[in-house]
């Protein structure tokens, strides 16, 4: 079930320090909808700043929802932006890392791969493999 709190929770004061306390909203009034193409930007840790998390999984921004969602994960990450929700990356996941998020209102797809289990990653790399849009982008510890 979707996380439901205050839009304003998903703002930042952008200065630093801080973002990863930040509640990520799913729900809020953000016009900027911008649907991408893949794939992700394997390089985009150095680009982003993390925002906040959702349920412990650390988000990267640019985030206005419902339309712009960022890249979410730390070592299992999924550009949401891009994401069309084909599912392929749920059923290939041997450990079952992720699970169905709803996202209504996002222009590429209403529900996205919640990587919940990011932790219990075997980075056999199927996920990133298979997904269409190439969206998915895995980062093995160490
Ligand atoms: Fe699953 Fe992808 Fe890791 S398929 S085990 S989340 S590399």
């Amino acid at each position: 079930m979707a996380q439901r709190v205050p839009a304003a929770a998903a703002t930042t004061t952008g200065g630093g320090g801080g973002g990863s306390s930040t509640t990520i909203s799913l729900t809020g009034s953000g016009t900027n909808y911008s649907k991408m193409e893949g794939p992700i930007d394997p390089s985009f840790k150095t680009k982003r700043q993390p925002v906040g998390t959702f349920q412990g999984i650390k988000v990267w921004g640019p985030v206005d929802p419902p339309g712009q969602l960022g890249i979410w994960g730390t070592e299992v990450c999924v550009d949401f932006d891009i994401c069309i929700a084909d599912g392929a990356c749920i059923e290939a996941c041997p450990v079952n890392v992720y699970e169905w998020l709803e996202t209504p209102g996002h222009p590429a797809s209403e529900k996205k791969p919640f990587m919940i289990r990011e932790k219990d990653c075997i980075f056999c790399m199927a996920c990133e493999n298979v997904c269409p849009p190439q969206c998915v982008k895995i980062f093995q510890k160490g």
